[in-house]
């Protein structure tokens, strides 16, 4: 084909009105192959130009090239133009408005009572100047018995009943107080330490005792520290953590690692203390303390001449029954979705 101005004129025509013409999107695309594709009418006039004389073709050129682009713009506006229309032909009923769906509802989970009664305790206790320090779940005779004045054949171990590991004499810890031992063993006082974390008994499992359960050991050694220290310590403690109007009541016990020992029991929130079927009396056991046994100091390389100290032990599921009133100790291992929502 010989290549002029006029015969790109007369291509330019031909195209505007085809594409105009285009109903659909299938023609558009074929149309878009048979004037801009390789065997395309503008890509052979394109190819042409070459032939025509020199003060020809560079007038020729630029109007080809205007022309393809002209041609490529086209095709993209009627292709909008046809989505347009399209769209509005729609019936009523063929389309949706998206603001109006919904959203689908986003099942959101929560933290288990047991960690948010920790957090709970954590915070209260950090407040009175107290770090988290963590020990070893398997451990040793040494540091869950023997350190804590609790020697092989001591009628006290009935008390602690664990789980042996068959070699090595490693046991799952009964208690957290072993933290207490590792942790003086590396630091000197002033020492304020709660040791959160699970613990193992070989015992019976019923509403009130499970074979794991969570304590969070506490550990203060510093000079001049007594018992009215620990009262007011367990009375702040218990007032943060259960409310002001709750009364504590603290009571004469026994522990090898600490001399003298006591208990503390918090007067029951759902009878208010005249005694129901969750608490025994009116009141609630939360923990055992007492002022640390020098012998204990010793074993974690502390001078008791110098310093002296308190501790104590919580049952973290007990303060987690007694905030949120649950009844039974095992729901807090189920793992019963139904259960944990309420909390
Ligand atoms: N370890 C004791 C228990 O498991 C609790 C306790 C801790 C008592 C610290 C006194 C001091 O029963």
């Amino acid at each position: 084909m010989s290549v002029n101005v006029g015969n790109l004129d007369a291509i330019a025509v031909d195209a505007r009105q085809r594409i105009s013409a285009a109903a659909d999107e299938a023609t558009l695309n074929q149309l878009r192959i048979d004037l801009l594709g390789k065997k395309g009418v503008l890509t052979g006039a394109l190819r042409g130009l070459g032939s025509l004389p020199a003060d020809q073709r560079s007038a020729a050129g630029a109007r080809a090239n205007a022309l393809k682009t002209e041609i490529d713009q086209r095709l993209n506006a009627r292709r909008q133009e046809l989505e347009q229309n399209r769209l509005q032909g729609l019936a009523d009923s063929e389309w949706v408005d998206v603001t109006f769906i919904p959203e689908a509802a986003v099942s959101r989970g929560h933290l288990h009572p047991l960690t948010q009664a920790l957090t709970e305790i954590t915070a209260i206790f950090s407040r009175l100047g107290y770090e988290v320090a963590l020990g070893p779940e398997v451990e040793d005779d040494y540091h869950n018995f023997q350190a804590l004045n609790i020697p092989e054949g001591h009628p006290a171990r009935d008390e602690w009943d664990s789980f042996y590991l068959a070699q090595g004499g490693w046991l799952l810890r009964t208690h957290t107080s072993p933290v207490q031992i590792r942790f003086m063993e590396a630091h000197q006082p002033p020492i304020r330490i709660i040791a959160p974390g699970p613990v193992y008994r070989h015992e019976a499992t019923d509403a009130g005792h499970e074979s794991q359960f969570h304590q969070v050991e506490g550990l203060l050694v510093e000079e001049d520290i007594r018992m009215s220290d620990l009262v007011g310590t367990i009375e702040y403690f218990s007032r943060s953590m259960f409310g002001a109007e709750r009364r504590i009541r603290i009571s004469g016990d026994h522990f090898p690692f600490t001399e003298p020992s006591i208990g503390a029991a918090v007067s029951c929130g759902i009878c208010q203390g005249t005694g129901c079927g969750s608490c025994k009396g009116g009141w609630l056991e939360i923990m055992g303390a007492g002022m640390v046994h020098p012998q204990v100091l010793r074993n974690g390389r502390i001078d008791p001449e110098r310093y002296s100290g308190f501790a104590f032990g919580m049952g973290l599921d007990r303060i987690a029954m007694l905030k949120y009133n649950i009844a039974d100790i095992r729901r807090l291992r189920e793992s019963d979705v139904r259960f944990l929502r309420q909390f």
